[in-house]
């Protein structure tokens, strides 16, 4: 032990000082816990609904989440307009990350509530945690520059499939994107955008129910449905800014699906 150190306490405490410094903040295992899965005791739901049938993606096995499916659904149905979404999503604690991740405060939408874009991300990130809005980051501000760049900023509202942050950014589990997708639903009803640019590959999983790579799938237009089949519109799967921000030659391929996303949202509706 360096002679610095005079105890085990402080050898730690100057190790973990240094993990902070370097931005470390969060201990994570290598792989994802689904703590749904894991049988974990979630606190009691506010608004007794019916049960429904989750949806199932794959054949493996899925942890329970009806019950937490059907809460959202039932406070999602009853908002009638999007204040009285973000009050019920804040009082909604079906999904684990508001407990495993959030600092305190669910991070639900920002932009123009009438806007005919919808943008969804993934996640919210630490800096959304801390100012309770969605993509104020890094990633963020690449986002905000380029919907600008595209004459798109005064035409979007943005938000993600989850609105707490996972713990260490990690990606969101299906499970977690099942229990808050029917807010994602109503929020799309009440705002009623023309079409949704999903930005990265957690989104389009989430929105299309696909399995392909988002390289494979950017820029490739796709109907979304909703889950009762009442809505349809037009999707476009995007690069996600924070991958941009890591491959910056992929730029270009984001921004031709901004060009093109433009192109179709000032093309003229209905019979020329
Ligand atoms: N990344 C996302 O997907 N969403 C955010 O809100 C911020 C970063």
């Amino acid at each position: 032990m360096p002679a610095a150190y005079s105890t085990q306490a402080q050898m730690a405490e100057s190790l973990l000082a240094f993990w902070v410094d370097a931005g470390v903040d969060a201990m994570l295992l290598d792989d994802p816990v689904d703590r749904i899965a894991a049988g974990r005791v979630l606190p009691p739901q506010r608004v007794a609904a019916p049960v429904v049938a989750a949806p199932v993606r794959t054949a493996s096995r899925q942890p329970d989440i009806s019950d937490a499916v059907a809460n959202a659904h039932a406070l999602a149905s009853a908002a009638q307009n999007l204040e009285a979404l973000v009050a019920a999503i804040a009082t909604f604690d079906g999904c684990p990350l508001r407990f495993d991740g959030a600092a305190s405060q669910a991070v639900i939408y920002r932009g123009n509530i009438s806007a005919p874009l919808m943008v969804i991300g993934e996640a919210p990130g630490a800096d959304e945690d801390a100012l309770g809005q969605p993509f104020v980051g890094r990633a963020g501000k690449l986002l905000d520059r380029m919907l600008a760049a595209a004459g798109l900023d005064e035409r979007v509202l943005i938000t993600n499939t989850v609105f707490w942050r996972p713990p260490g950014n990690r990606t969101p589990t299906y499970a977690e994107q099942e229990v808050c997708a029917p807010f994602v639903e109503r929020m799309i009803a009440l705002v009623r955008p023309r079409m949704l640019l999903l930005a990265g590959g957690a989104p389009t999983k989430a929105l299309l129910k696909v399995e392909d790579g988002i390289l494979s799938l950017r820029g490739r237009w796709i109907d979304w449905t909703s889950a009762d089949g009442s809505m349809t519109l037009p999707a476009l799967p995007t690069l996600h800014p924070a991958f941009l921000l890591r491959q910056p030659a992929a730029k270009k391929h984001a921004w031709s699906d901004l060009l093109a996303l433009t192109e179709r949202l000032d093309r003229p509706v209905g019979p020329l």
